[in-house]
Order: C-alpha cells, then structure tokens, then sequence
C-alpha cells in the first residue's frame, strides 16, 4: 500500500519549525479578520493591507499585517495510488458504523493577493481508521465547493495510519477555470512525519481537541492572480447542439456519466454538480472529461 512513495518527489529536510510556523501567522490573522467579517471587502479587492480597524472601546487595534509578505502558493504533493474521480458532493464524509476519532477540517481558500476565492472545488479522500482506503465504492471521499467568504468545511474522522506514510489527508483543490492542485495535509505532533519522505512541514494544519472530537484547520494559497476576485472567462460562445445532443449550459445540475457537448465537442461528467460560468468543460478537468 506504499505506492505514493514511488512517486514522491524531493525529501524534505526541514521538520515542522519557523517556516511553517512564520506562514500560519499571517493566515491565522487573516481567518480572524475574515470571521470577524473585519476586512472582508478590502481584501477581496486585493488591498495591501488589512484594514485597521477598533474596538467597541475605541482603542485602535494592532495594524494587522500586510499581504505582501511573499505567500507562496500551497505546494503540491503526489496523487498516490488511491484518487478516484466522480466523488459525491458532501462536506462529510464520516461513515455510519465506522469507527474513528471525529475530526473537522475547516479553512479559507485565497488567491495570491489574499483574496478569499469562492466556488472552489475541493475534493477530499483518505484512509479509514485501519489505514485502508475504500477502492470501490466513496467511503471517506467527497467534494466540495468553498461558499462566498471563500470558506469549506470538512467532517470526517482521524485518518488511520498504514505501512510507509505518516498521517494524512488527500485533497484536490480547483478554482473555476484553473488548474488543480494536488496536495496532502497532515497532523503535528505525528511520530511518522520525521520519517515520512513524502511528508513536508507547509502542509500541516493546526489541530486542536474540541468538545467533539479534534478540530483542524488549514488554509490554501491557489496560484490565482489578484487584485480582485477569482477571474471568470469570458460569456462562451453559444456552441451548436448535434442531433440528440445535450449542450453544456451554466445553472444546470449534471450527474456523473451525463454526456453533453460544449463548443462541437463532447465530454462525460466526472462528478455531480451545478454548472456554473467558469466550469466549461474545457476549463474543469476534475468535473469534465472529453469523450
Ligand atoms: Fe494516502
């Protein structure tokens, strides 16, 4: 079951310290800033800077710091052996009858200015509490898409451990009409991450017990540009429906396996979702294959 070793890449040297630690800063001020519905607005048009703001008592706050402080984009990490495509779309994926620890993973998705990005897809999988991963039907595995503050959710349970690899999430992450990251996410504190080649230091969430399990949290940085909110292309063009053909349209609700056409050619849903203007079938790998 050690196949995501054969396809790792590089081996990371550092152990979770400064540079992790130094790049959760920024983003923990700007959850609160986000949660606290403070700088919102700047932000999504790509200010430099959080905006200053008081308390109730009117003593200013601390400038909050600025978004130029060179975030680089979440790091990619390999697929491994265990992707399927077509997921469900569910924020948990916890199973009935399954045992396991409850976790949730919650979090922002930004672009590179430190703009929330909204409507990005997310799609989870992971091992079950024995370390095994479900290669026939969707257990532990579902996608998402973050709401208008940029903002996703996942519940589910504590990974299981299994032979060669410390203790990890799988997650595809797409804005609309971007390419996808791969990447994975880990836990601290784990005795494995000192030996895990695949592991790195940048993917680790910040984990917390809660009152119902563990709580955890992490914040992706997409290579989008900024300045303003996530770009969306332009009108497509009207594309012509062949006889008995189903043409690709915005708002519509397509299931897997649907078949439709988009610009003459066609393409086979990968996923159940709601078309939205962004996700032409050309532009969304994850949700659309070509036929
Ligand atoms: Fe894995």
């Amino acid at each position: 079951m050690d196949g995501e070793h054969s396809q790792a890449e590089g081996h990371p040297t550092e152990t979770p310290g400064d540079d992790a630690q130094r790049q959760y800063s920024r983003k923990t001020v700007l959850r609160a800033a986000l949660a606290a519905g403070v700088a919102v607005p700047a932000a999504v048009i790509g200010a430099p800077a959080l905006a200053r703001t008081a308390t109730a008592s009117g003593a200013p706050l601390e400038p909050t710091p600025s978004c130029h402080d060179g975030d680089e984009p979440t790091i990619e990490q390999t697929e491994g052996p265990y992707f399927k495509p077509n997921s469900p779309e569910r924020s948990s994926i916890r199973e009935p009858g399954y045992p396991g620890t409850n976790l949730t993973v919650s979090g922002y998705v930004f672009g590179l200015a430190c703009q929330p990005l909204d409507r990005v897809l997310l799609d989870f999988w992971q091992a079950d509490d024995d370390g095994a991963y479900d290669n026939y039907t969707y257990r532990f595995r579902g996608h998402q898409f973050t709401n208008a503050q940029g903002q996703f959710k996942l519940t589910t349970i504590v990974p299981g451990l299994y032979p060669g690899r410390t203790r990890h999430i799988h997650v595809k992450v797409q804005a609309p009409g971007r390419r996808i990251l791969t990447t994975q996410l880990y836990f601290p504190g784990e005795p494995r991450n000192n030996t895990d080649t695949i592991f790195d230091p940048r993917l680790l969430m910040t984990v917390r017990d809660g009152s119902g399990g563990r709580e955890a949290s992490f914040d992706f940085v997409l290579n989008v540009p900024g300045g303003g909110p996530t770009t969306r292309p332009t009108q497509p063009t009207t594309p012509t429906t062949p006889p008995g053909g189903t043409t690709w349209a915005a708002g519509t609700s397509y299931t897997a396996g649907t078949r439709v056409t988009y610009n003459g050619k066609t393409y086979v849903c990968l996923q159940g979702h709601t078309a939205q203007p962004g996700w032409e079938p050309p532009t969304a790998p994850s949700l659309w294959q070509a036929a």
